[in-house]
């Protein structure tokens, strides 16, 4: 009997009981200022089994997120309501609403209706602001006669005046786009076939646009993003998302280049999706913190799985090569309102000597870990002083109460490389799945260069009971990756070595332990 553990992510949503996957019908409220998630959902299992509903849960400040049970179920119990998309349909222009429901509460969703012969795109409204839906009577919506056709995300494209629909067709590595007047009836406008990385299959495609700031952060334009999941077939192996970078004018989208890129370097980020109906606009976006290839086993009941931490894009010119103008996409996490808790620290300009680590402990004198702290490191690494080491490393050791179990993450000098360890982890589950152990790492340019030898570094770390998302040089690479101590033994301790003596110096540390 599995006995329920403790780990459950406190600022990262997960399902109270049961599995979950996929972000669906992610929106914001206007009228009432909350946040709405949807989420591919099964209360009565842990794994992914038939029926898929929708499950929902609502946050004010996308940290804490309160359960609102199933919004959409199938009628069928081995047929699913799959992956799909919410819009406001502020004018009614589906006619599900009449005047007694408020323009900004006029709440539709798009998605996949899958049964065991077919996947048809299914439309259904809510007159309650987004608890239940009612399913439209003329569904499906678009039939093309394939069982492998789904996840569409709509979004209204202003200058057409024009409803527009990316969804894929997995497994011939295609982007439909569709347009419509109500929601209702749709029409193929193009096609974005076989670009990038194609796996085995492409899944929930999202289309946005977004602005491109410089270095003072001011926005001068924008370019339009296409996300295509992809699973299996990543290259650190599984699930994960790339991104194309181009044009679109309602119907097409054109990128600028075949180039793919990484949305998210780490092991456990995937189906990515797009909040609709922000309050300013802003680019926000949220992915299933896990990977197909092991999500079915990870060690934890009587739940399964969680979000990702909301993030905020914005578009910049990569510095690798200021010639190239290639834009690349900058993640800032959203986690607001935690109070702090515990020790928190911050120090500068200190040198690093080999054989003496400066150890954090950032329970404090109540010595309560919460699991839930962040950590911001800018470190300078001088290259001359590498001489002949195999490893110029830099270590960073997050350490359970229980120090058996650690994370390890180091940034590797010579190959200007960030990896994480997870392997001294619960190794019950670690040796039972290679696909999880081992490294994943993540190759990354300075922040700054301050001489031929001489670069910086930033890296900023959230952990949250058993996932650690980092970012890297203010969300210039991302790595999210979930790991798994025993029950209850929680990250209390961050302990920064080096094996190279006097060869990086923090420039800043801070760290701090909160609770919700
Ligand atoms: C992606 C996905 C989607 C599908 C859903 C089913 O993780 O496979 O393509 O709609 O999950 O739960």
């Amino acid at each position: 009997i599995a006995t329920a553990s403790s780990n459950r992510p406190l600022i990262h949503l997960t399902p109270e009981k049961g599995w979950m996957n996929d972000p669906n019908g992610l929106f914001y409220d206007r009228a009432d200022d909350v946040w709405h998630a949807y989420y591919q959902f099964n209360p009565n299992s842990t794994v992914w089994a038939e029926p898929i509903s929708w499950g929902h849960s609502i946050s004010k400040d996308l940290s804490t997120w309160e359960e609102k049970g199933i919004a959409i179920a199938s009628n069928d119990t081995n047929s699913g309501i799959y992956t799909g998309s919410v819009v406001i349909d502020r004018n009614n222009t589906s006619g599900f609403f009449n005047s007694s429901i408020a323009n900004e509460k006029r709440i539709v969703a798009i998605y996949t209706y899958n049964t065991p012969t077919s996947e048809t795109q299914e439309v259904a409204y809510s007159l309650d602001g987004g608890l239940t839906f009612k399913k439209y009577s003329g569904n499906p919506v678009i039939n093309i006669n394939s069982t492998q056709f789904r996840d569409p995300k709509v979004f209204w494209y202003q200058p057409s005046q024009t409803w527009v629909m990316a969804v894929a067709q997995s497994q011939k590595y295609s982007v439909h786009f569709y347009n419509s007047k109500d929601l209702k009836k749709w029409t193929l406008v193009s096609e974005f076939k076989q670009h990038g990385i194609l796996g085995y299959q492409y899944e929930t495609p999202n289309l946005v646009q977004v602005p491109i700031v410089d270095s003072t952060n001011s926005t001068k334009t924008s370019k339009w993003v296409l996300f295509v999941s992809v699973n299996p077939g990543a290259l650190i192996g599984g699930s994960f998302v790339q991104y194309f970078v181009g044009d679109f004018d309602g119907k097409q989208f054109t990128p600028v280049s075949n180039a793919t890129q990484i949305l998210d370097y780490g092991k456990d980020y995937y189906a990515f999706q797009i909040v609709d109906n922000t309050p300013s606009d802003e680019v926000i976006g949220m992915a299933w913190a896990s990977n197909w290839q092991y999500c079915a086993n990870v060690p934890t009941s009587p739940w399964r799985s969680s979000f990702s931490l909301a993030r905020n894009f914005t578009l910049q010119y990569a510095n690798t090569n200021p010639e190239s103008e290639v834009l690349q996409l900058i993640s800032t996490p959203i986690y607001n309102g935690l109070a702090k808790n515990g020790t928190s620290y911050h120090l500068q300009n200190q040198s690093l000597e080999t054989n003496s680590s400066l150890t954090f402990d950032l329970s404090g004198a109540s010595n309560f870990t919460t699991g839930l702290f962040d950590f911001e490191l800018t470190f300078s690494s001088n290259s001359s002083a590498f001489g002949n080491a195999d490893f110029a490393a830099l270590d960073i050791y997050l350490k359970g109460v229980n120090t058996t179990e650690y994370l390890r993450l180091g940034f590797e000098g010579n190959a200007k490389a960030v990896y994480l360890d997870r392997s001294h982890t619960n190794v019950n589950f670690v040796e039972r799945n290679p696909l999880f152990s081992g490294q994943v790492s993540v190759d990354i340019v300075p922040a700054e260069t301050l001489s031929e030898t001489v670069s910086v570094y930033k890296i900023q770390g959230i952990v949250d009971r058993n996932i650690l998302e980092l970012y890297i040089n203010d969300g210039q690479f991302v790595s999210t990756n979930t790991f798994f101590f025993s029950d209850g033994n929680y990250i209390n301790t961050i302990d920064i070595s080096t094996e190279v003596n006097k060869t990086f110096k923090l420039i800043d540390f801070q760290a701090a332990q909160y609770s919700t």
